[in-house]
């Protein structure tokens, strides 16, 4: 068996570029139930931008915003909106990651480089996937400090409960038409992944909507990368409406995992998180289709969570809005009960649910 060239512990933080950081991170305390460990900006030495560190489970996201109008995070912001910019990636060796990513066709984003404070040292290298978006490897073992070199920590006094999101579960990008196999080609030849799942319109295409869908996963099975590239249907898929909206390639959703899916989706709720709807029909005959499961099925009816089953277990999933006013990147709530799958069986109830939101915004 060949070596691993590319050895990845794990998702190390997901950066947004957002309009307005502050209050950005403000919303996923409140609403996500994160928690506020970590800030750089004007005040801790970093001039031109300000970021805020969250953190749930193993969860680390990083909301950035420019200070001035110049520059590349105010020129992502002006052409994408808040979106995904960095899928970092927690390595042994930042540098050796760099190496064999871009001596197999990696385009360089930032070379390897070593940040320090009085923490230690942290490693960094990046390079650039679909669209704007990028991986940086980070190689954190000689590092104790709160997060990396230049964040100070920080506190909130207003910490709302946390809701049980545990770990990124997997992260899908939607790229263009015809451009789905060369970024599946990307992941399996310059980072090693490898393909588990191909979804084609035949799966999931709806009277409107169709889209074709492979999974890449590196060799632990850590990282899951669902590719998405639109299909001919009769009218705008949702991932044409993404590219239109979001300028090109990205991040659609970041699925979450937690371990239980009713207390998570109750409290989003609560806290004002919006969620796709399907039809109650979808769940007269669901015990039918998925068979047994652990959970009473009124919960499930009342909060919209879906149920999927594959040879392995099952899974419970539900879908938020978009999160910003683009319709753009969202999220997902995901409960595995066994199942390694994502959901195939709720593909066609979800996108109708889709279609009918691109519907009210008139992009359908
Ligand atoms: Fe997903």
């Amino acid at each position: 068996m060949s070596q691993d060239f590319l050895p990845i512990n794990g998702t190390d933080y997901v950066e947004l570029y957002v309009g307005n950081a502050k209050q950005s991170a403000l919303y996923y305390q409140y609403a996500f139930g994160y928690e506020l460990i970590a800030y750089a900006g004007p005040e801790t030495g970093i001039k031109d931008r300000a970021s805020y560190v969250l953190k749930q489970g193993k969860i680390r996201l990083v909301l950035t915003s420019p200070i001035f109008p110049e520059g590349p995070i105010a020129e992502h912001i002006q052409k994408h909106g808040d979106g995904v910019k960095v899928l970092a990636l927690w390595v042994e060796d930042a540098e050796k990651s760099w190496y064999e990513t871009t001596s197999r066709g990696a385009a360089s984003a930032i070379e390897p480089h070593i940040i320090s404070d009085k923490f230690g040292e942290a490693k960094v290298a990046s390079i650039h996937t679909y669209g704007d978006t990028i991986h940086t490897f980070v190689e954190r073992k000689n590092y104790s400090g709160i997060f990396l070199p230049g964040y100070q920590p920080r506190k909130s006094h207003y910490t709302p409960e946390p809701i049980g999101l545990m770990y990124i579960d997997h992260c899908v990008g939607n790229v263009e038409l015809g451009e789905m196999n060369r970024w599946v080609d990307f992941y399996e030849t310059v980072m090693g992944f490898k393909l588990l799942i191909t979804f084609d319109d035949e799966d999931i295409s709806t009277e409107y909507s169709a889209l074709m869908s492979k999974v890449v996963s590196n060799g632990n099975g850590f990282i899951k990368f669902p590719i998405n590239e639109p299909a001919a249907g009769k009218k705008k898929s949702q991932i044409e409406e993404y590219l239109d909206f979001y300028r090109g390639p990205g991040v659609q959703h970041m699925a979450i995992a937690t371990d239980d899916i009713i207390h998570t989706v109750t409290e989003l709720r609560k806290r004002g998180v919006e969620f796709l709807e399907v039809p109650q029909s979808y769940y007269v005959d669901l015990l039918d289709r998925v068979g047994k499961i652990d959970e009473d099925l009124q919960p499930l009816k009342d909060l919209n969570i879906l149920v999927d089953r594959d040879e392995e277990g099952y899974l419970l999933q539900i879908f938020t809005k978009p999160v910003q006013d683009r319709p753009t990147l969202f999220f997902e709530i995901i409960q595995r009960k066994g199942a390694k799958s994502f959901g195939k069986g709720n593909f066609k109830a979800l996108f109708e649910a889709i279609e009918r939101e691109q519907e009210l915004r008139g992009n359908l």
